[in-house]
């Protein structure tokens, strides 16, 4: 031992090398099998790689496997909440509230059709919109309520709707986590809201890219026409034996559409997803066994009236009993070979929006208490026994050593 270079002769104990995991745990790889792998080789062989009967095929099923009335597959599930908007002629002038703890795309949908993002926290247990709030924030310019089903626990739909109702508002929902999650028995997007869900690569069924856009048929009807430069007939009605050259552009619309090759991977991922679920929900319950058991921990809620998708396993650390930050706990885990994410920034943190807006980091209290504390651990179908006991020993090892 040294001290400013002159031995000292004192031992000062090692602490004992931690216990590694041989290779580094990704944090949300996908899950891909031959069927998807010889769907898409057969679709890249075809005469039609782009939106056509592929793309119908998954969206039938979709709508059949959720119960909704209709379903639109679009390229992401940001695609399809700006669809859902432009097509309820939500713009400037008008505010939509949402919830400061989500992904950006939830809020950025809003700002791209000129409307306002009007935020309200969240509740403690859930981490989701807080419907007592919503009804305090409406004003006569509010338009539409987008609650985000956060981590896959569905929002508190009565209490939403019952504000949506009081105040004339849609309800337009973030389902990117959420498939599949039930509410009160009913899955989220089986109703007349358009709901939007997103199939991107760490999502619980995935197409690399893509999305899919629930609601009513005459919403998606319109919706459908804007997914694609607002042209009144798509590629596969044109360039088909059956389809007519004519088209006409009835609104200056986007680019969302999905392609069959993508779609082709949705309709086996689809059919695989009762299984994927049983598997995330089997690794959930045996992180909340584990961790229930470590008072610096707090699992996740699942209140009873829902099946929570477990799209995120969300942990959350209880600061005041540990000698360590979040930011530590979660470099702790890196140097034992397991991979975490945070999620999320909360919004009113952002440059963007705090500069726009003027937010304090203050203004939504719950979102930014819990952010401080919130740590995503893997949670995956192809995770084995073995990953899943590494992270409950790693998680253990770390918040044992770190105890107050
Ligand atoms: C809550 C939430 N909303 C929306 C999105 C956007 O989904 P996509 O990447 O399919 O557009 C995400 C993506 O991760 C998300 O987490």
């Amino acid at each position: 031992m040294t001290a400013g270079g002159v031995r000292t002769g004192v031992a000062t104990p090692v602490a004992p090398a931690p216990a590694r995991r041989r290779t580094f745990l990704t944090f949300a790889p996908p899950q891909i099998g031959q069927a998807e792998i010889d769907a898409v080789v057969d679709t890249l062989k075809s005469a039609w790689i782009t939106t056509g009967p592929k793309t119908r095929t998954f969206e039938r099923e979709f709508a059949a496997f959720v119960g909704a009335p209709g379903a639109l597959a679009l390229n992401s599930c940001t695609a399809g909440l700006h669809t859902a908007l432009a097509t309820l002629g939500i713009g400037p002038g008008d505010e939509v509230i949402t919830t400061p703890m989500t992904f950006c795309a939830s809020v950025n949908v809003i700002e791209h059709v000129g409307a306002r993002p009007v935020l309200v926290d969240v509740e403690p247990d859930t981490l989701n919109i807080d419907p007592r709030q919503i009804a305090a924030a409406v004003t006569p310019r509010t338009r539409a309520i987008l609650p985000v089903h956060y981590a896959g626990h569905p929002v508190d739909l009565d209490g939403v709707e019952a504000v949506a109702q009081a105040h004339g508002l849609t309800v337009v929902e973030d389902a990117a986590h959420a498939i599949p999650a039930r509410y009160k028995g009913r899955f989220i997007g089986s109703g007349p809201n358009p709901v939007a869900f997103s199939f991107y690569a760490t999502k619980n069924l995935t197409t690399g890219e893509g999305g899919m856009l629930t609601g009513a048929p005459e919403l998606l009807d319109k919706a459908r026409v804007l997914s694609l430069h607002g042209m009144s007939h798509d590629g596969w009605n044109r360039y088909s034996a059956e389809g007519s050259w004519f088209y006409e552009v009835v609104a200056p619309g986007f680019k969302y559409n999905m392609t069959d090759i993508q779609a082709a991977i949705g309709i086996h991922q689809l059919r695989k997803l009762p299984r994927f679920q049983a598997r995330r929900r089997e690794i959930a319950r045996r992180y909340n066994d584990a961790f229930s058991r470590c008072e610096q921990l707090q699992i996740p809620a699942e209140r009873p009236e829902v099946e929570h998708a477990w799209h995120l396993y969300v942990v959350r650390l209880h600061l005041d009993r540990l000698t360590i930050d979040r930011a530590q706990f979660i470099d702790e885990l890196r140097g034992r070979n397991i991979g975490t994410s945070v999620h999320f920034v909360p919004i009113h943190l952002h440059p963007y929006y705090r500069d726009k807006y003027g937010f304090k980091p203050a203004d939504f209290p719950v979102a930014y208490r819990e952010y401080q504390r919130i740590v995503s651990l893997p949670l995956y179908p192809r995770m084995s026994d073995a990953d899943v006991t590494d992270v409950i020993d790693a998680v253990t090892a770390v918040v044992t050593r770190h105890r107050r």
